[in-house]
């Protein structure tokens, strides 16, 4: 991620390497934001999720986010006589939180241009497919009806175009005999479990670049084998 509030990521600040600060959007469950406040209690953990922002008072996952310590807010979208006045609220908490990172984890409301724009590579999403296959909504319904073999997530930057663009970190997992929707979302999602913490990790370790809206990931591994399905 390019620093562009000459703050993140991770700035040295008196000789101390500064933590990323993460706000995780959400609407509803929050285990993705669960998943990745686990990861930042981790000690040696180079981000702290700093803030949770709900669109829905009964999101379940302002519960974990309290349990959790982290501080809530709660920006009901209803309240807003516009998409613009709901962002530039949105906009208005995240900067008094001097957030560094959005991540949207289940957060139900398309973001408008100006919102992508400001937080133009700072603000990251996860999708529950192997993009650009199966972007929007009843993702696994439709996997299944195409009989893919492969399914699994995305993590992403966010563009103006939904479920797009560039794309951090991706995670496989087979489509197994006898799957639904609910099964394969459930494998999807112990993957995304991984997939998230792994790309803010790298984002606050400055390793991320976006060139010519493709992720360059410095000093990347390189996976090991083959996922086949059927196995050989
Ligand atoms: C996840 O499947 C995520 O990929 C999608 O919405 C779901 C949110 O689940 N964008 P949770 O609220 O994180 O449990």
């Amino acid at each position: 991620m390019e620093p562009k509030n000459g703050r993140s990521p991770p700035a040295r600040n008196g000789g101390r390497v500064a933590r990323l600060k993460a706000a995780v959007l959400i609407s509803g469950r929050g285990s993705n934001l669960e998943a990745l406040a686990a990861a930042c209690a981790a000690p040696g953990f180079p981000a702290e999720v700093a803030l949770v922002i709900s669109n829905r008072a009964d999101a379940a996952g302002l519960k974990k986010a309290r349990h959790a310590g982290i501080a809530t807010q709660i920006i009901p979208h209803g309240g807003f006589k516009t998409r613009e006045e709901f962002d530039a609220a949105l906009s208005a908490a995240l900067a008094a939180a001097e957030i560094d990172l959005v991540c949207l984890a289940g957060f139900m409301r398309l973001l408008g241009e100006d919102f992508v724009a400001r937080w133009r590579d700072r603000l990251i999403n996860i999708h529950p497919s192997l993009l650009p296959a199966f972007p929007g909504l009843h993702t696994h319904e439709r996997a299944l009806e195409q009989g893919v073999r492969i399914a699994g997530c995305t993590v992403h930057f966010v563009r103006s175009a939904m479920d797009d663009r560039p794309i951090i970190v991706q995670a496989a997992v087979p489509v197994l005999p006898g799957d639904d929707a609910d099964t394969l979302a459930a494998r999807v999602l112990a993957a995304e479990h991984r997939a998230y913490p792994l790309a803010l990790k790298l984002i606050a370790e400055g390793r991320v670049r976006v060139v010519a809206e493709r992720v360059e990931i410095s000093g990347a591994g390189t996976p090991a084998g083959t996922l086949l399905n059927p196995p050989d």
